[in-house]
Formats: structure tokens, sequence, C-alpha cells
């Protein structure tokens, strides 16, 4: 939800690069840390300084791209979102070029440029830069930040006075260093973020006189910064102490250091919240998941997606959720749970699959080595052993004997099953689907239930226990069983003494 009060007139991230390094048929931006994509972080950051308009600047493997930041923006409710393409001149400059093309001809007022690829930016951050750049009236202001390492990143170049006067890429560092002998613009270790707000006019004059004549070849955004001041603009920076918000996503370790990294922070805020965490480095947290105070999370724990865990209850150890429910005080152990509603003191696990659909009502148990599917258990209801309920409904206070199975598959079409309330099923009672059992009803060990159960009746398969006496020493004789019998038998036999 955009909560700024600042409010600029666009934001455009940049999200033509390719992303070589990540050696991955799926792009760069795409590649998700927290439960959502590099560039649907950069989206959430940008749409909650709620811009009136948004714009995505694609090249790389465009169509893909462009639909998943569709996707990712319908989902973040962004109104206002176009998707600019960038042609063949490389450069962040004519990618902010294009992106501007996108926008209305007379847009005033604050542009503000992120990446794709930076996923830590913090909303707080992208406040401050704009509140700076619009109360102090820059033309432009560009977030830095102090690495100890800045090979790579364009250093930030300032005046006498300390504003800053232009920036200076690293190779264009390398290359004066190389002609000139000095080094100290190699040196500087503050470093441009590649984050800046712009005024929209300044862009609009400056972006298409911008030439390629670099060692890159590339049309550099950076130059605005530098004609900016030419033309007696002010040109300011704000800078963050937290490195890892400027920090891109350029191969497998970042991407996974920025993972690690930003569920430190998903996990620092739910412990401020009062969440437990029992092992901050077993427990990941997407940022999309909503955890009430009074929750204890165990170690090996993962919550992902619209994961909702409400107070009193506690997950884990080795319990993975994506898009479940669970209700206040509600115990869930070593469970792996889909799309599931796990009621208020309820008790789950361990060892259980719940999949799409399974609603389980408020104090009921589904136990050990069950897997479960579409099926409504009511209160109370115990699952508590081995076995399978799918495409069914379960009434309140039904006790499901150990080994149960709905058998929901004819071979070509699911059946549903439908068990009453208060209903108590014998250990491994196979119901066939189409099948209902009323309340009240109670089924025998070992029924196959194939016709429907009216309330308060008992299941059986009438087939009786044939007993043969004396068949295993008879038909298997010398094995260790007919010893074992002819033991047992000489011990009866044996005169008592
Ligand atoms: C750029 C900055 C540099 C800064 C660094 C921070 C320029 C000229 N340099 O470096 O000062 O320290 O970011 O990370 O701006 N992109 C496009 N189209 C392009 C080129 C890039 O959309 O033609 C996008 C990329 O997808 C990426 C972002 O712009 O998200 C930055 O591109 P990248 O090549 O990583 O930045 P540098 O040029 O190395
Ligand atoms: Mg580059």
């Amino acid at each position: 939800m955009p909560q700024s009060s600042v409010r600029p007139s666009a934001v455009i991230v940049l999200a033509a690069g390719q992303g070589t390094r990540m050696k991955s048929t799926t792009p760069k931006i795409m590649h998700p840390i927290g439960g959502r994509s590099l560039v649907g972080h950069a989206l959430a950051a940008a749409h909650s300084l709620a811009p009136e308009h948004l714009v995505a600047v694609v090249r790389h493997e465009r169509d893909r791209v462009a639909e998943h930041i569709e996707s990712v923006a319908e989902g973040l409710g962004i109104a206002s979102l176009a998707i600019a393409d960038q042609d063949e001149v490389p450069g962040t400059g004519r990618a902010v070029e294009l992106g501007l093309a996108a926008l209305p001809e007379d847009l005033e007022g604050t542009v503000v440029v992120t990446y794709g690829d930076v996923p830590l930016l913090t909303p707080e951050t992208l406040e401050r830069l704009v509140a700076a750049h619009e109360a102090d009236g820059n033309a432009v202001t560009v977030l830095t930040a102090a690495l100890e390492d800045a090979t790579g990143y364009g250093r930030i170049v300032r005046d006498g006075e300390g504003l800053v006067e232009r920036i200076m890429e690293h190779k264009d560092a390398l290359a004066h260093a190389e002609s000139t002998g000095d080094s100290s613009f190699v040196e500087i270790r503050e470093v441009n973020s590649g984050i800046y707000a712009f005024d929209a006019a300044l862009l609009r004059r400056t972006l298409p006189a911008i030439s390629t004549d670099n060692v890159q070849g590339e049309k550099y955004l950076t130059d605005v910064l530098g004609m900016a001041r030419a033309e007696g603009g002010r040109v300011a920076s704000v800078g963050t102490d937290d490195v890892w918000e400027v920090e891109g996503a350029n191969d497998r370790r970042q991407l996974s250091d920025l993972g690690r990294r930003l569920n430190d922070r998903v996990l620092r805020h739910w412990m401020k919240e009062g969440v437990t965490v029992v092992d901050p480095a077993s427990t990941w947290v997407d940022v999309t998941v909503t955890l009430a105070s009074d929750v204890t999370l165990k170690p090996g724990t993962q919550l992902h997606g619209a994961t909702q865990v409400a107070t009193g209850a506690v997950v884990g150890p080795d319990t993975t959720l994506t898009d479940t429910r669970v209700g206040e005080r509600a115990v869930v152990k070593r469970t792996d749970a889909t799309e599931a509603v796990i009621g208020a003191d309820a008790v789950v696990g361990p060892f259980t699959y719940l999949r799409p659909g399974t609603v389980l009502g408020e104090e009921g148990k589904i136990g050990a080595f069950y897997e479960t599917k579409k099926v409504t258990i009511g209160r109370g209801a115990k699952l508590s052993h081995l076995g399978y309920a799918g495409d069914a409904e379960i009434g309140e206070y039904t006790n499901i004997g150990c080994g149960n199975i709905t058998a929901n598959y004819d071979g070509e079409k699911k059946h549903r099953t439908v068990i009453g309330a208060h209903v108590r099923t014998g250990s491994n009672t196979v119901f066939t689907a189409p099948v209902t059992v009323g309340d009240g009803a109670y089924t025998g060990a070992g029924a196959v239930v194939r016709e429907d159960v009216p309330a308060g009746a008992l299941a059986l398969n009438a087939v009786s226990q044939r007993t043969i006496e004396g068949w295993v020493p008879a038909k298997r004789p010398g094995t260790s069983s007919a010893q074992a019998a002819q033991a047992a038998d000489a011990q009866v036999d044996a005169p008592q003494g």
C-alpha cells in the first residue's frame, strides 16, 4: 500500500539489461528472493512512493519480461504502468530517454529512476531521496553509498563546496588514470547507486544530447549530472549507510547474499512485532507473509506467499507453508502445506502433507503420514494416522481410524466422499467414492464402504475369518515359522511341573 507523503510524477525502473552472469534461461530480474522477483521488489518500492506514472524499460527477453512485470504490477495494485522498449542504443541514459518518451510530453515535477535488479532498496530511503530533492529545489539528487571496494561503480566527484560535480564511471576513471597517471578518481570510495531523483524538464532537455563518446560506447545517464551543473542546476546527494540497499544481483552468489539479507530484515521486523524466531538462520519468511504477535517459528520453517499465522500458533520444526492460513494457537510441525486453512487450536503433523483446498476446523487434527486435498474437516474431527482424504467432507467430532482412505478416483473421474458428524471409522476403512456416511455411523476395521451408510448404522464387509489349524507345519515344513509353531505346541503339551 502506498504510504508516501511525497508523490513523484513518475518512477522509471530500468530493466533492459541482460544479466549474463546469472547463467540462466530465466531473465535476471525474474529471479526471486523473499517471495518476489528482483523486479517485483523494485516495483513494490516504486509503488510505495505512489507516483502518478510508473514505467519499466525492457529489452532483453522483451515479451517474457514485460508479461512478468505486468502481472507483478497487477498483483501490487499498480494502476498506471507503462512498458517502454529500449532500442539498440545502449546505456542507462538511452533507457531513461525511452522511458521518458512513454510519459506525457508535458510531464513536470520529479522523476525517480531505479533499477530492476536492486531489490533491497527501501521505501524509506526512496522517500528521503524525493523529500530532499524537492525541499532543496535540486535539479538532480543522487543516492550514494561509501563502499570499501568501489570496483565497477561510478565515482561521485565533488566540487570545493562538497556539491556533486559529476559522476565518473569506473572504466573511465581507470582509463583516465592510465593516460594521465592521476588515479584520484579511481580512489574515490563514494559511489553512485544508480538511484536518482531528477527534474523532469531537465531530463527532457539533456538526454537527447548525451553522446556515446566514452570507454563503453554507451549513453550514460550519469552525464546528466554534469550537464545539469553546466546549466546552473543544483546537484546534490542523499546517502545510505546500508550498502545492501544499493547492491544489485548480478550472479547467483549475490542473489543468495541478497536473499539472506532480505530474510534477516523480514525476520527482524517480525521479531520486533512480537514473533519468536528460534533459529533465524534456518527460518525463511517471504515479504508477503503476515504473522501475529506471539507466534513461534521453530527451526527449519519456510513461510511463503500469502501465508498468515495467527497469534499463539507454533509452526515448525521443519515446516513449509505456502499460501496457508494458520489459526490461533494451532500447532503445525514437520508439515508441508499449500493453500490450506488450519483452524484455531488445531494440530497438524508430524510428517503431514496438506494440498490445496484442505480446510481443517477448530480443534481438529491431521496426524502423521496423512495426505489431504480438497477436504473440509469439521471442528474437533481427527484424522490421526496414516491415510489419504481427498474430495471429501468430514463432519465435526468425527474420528477417522488409522489407515483410512477416500478412494476418490475411478480411473477417469474424481468423486466425493461425505462423512457426517460424530462418525467412528475402523482402521483401514476404504471409502469408494461417491459415497455418503450418515451422522453417528460406525465402520468396521477393514471395511470397504461402497454403498451409502445411514446415520447410526455399522458398516462391515461380512467376510468371516477362517482358521485352518496346523497349516504352517504341514505346508511349510522346516521353515522357522513351522519350528516356532512346533515349539509353541510342545510348550502347551509339556506336563506342568
Ligand atoms: C551504472 C551507473 C554507475 C553506477 C551503477 C550502480 C551509468 C552510466 N552508470 O553502472 O554509475 O555506479 O550503475 O549499479 O549509469 N540498463 C538498461 N539499459 C541499458 C543499460 C542498463 O535498462 O542499456 C539497466 C540494467 O538492466 C540495470 C541498470 O540499468 O538494471 C544498470 O545497468 P548496469 O549495466 O548494471 O550499470 P552500470 O553501467 O554498470
Ligand atoms: Mg553497463
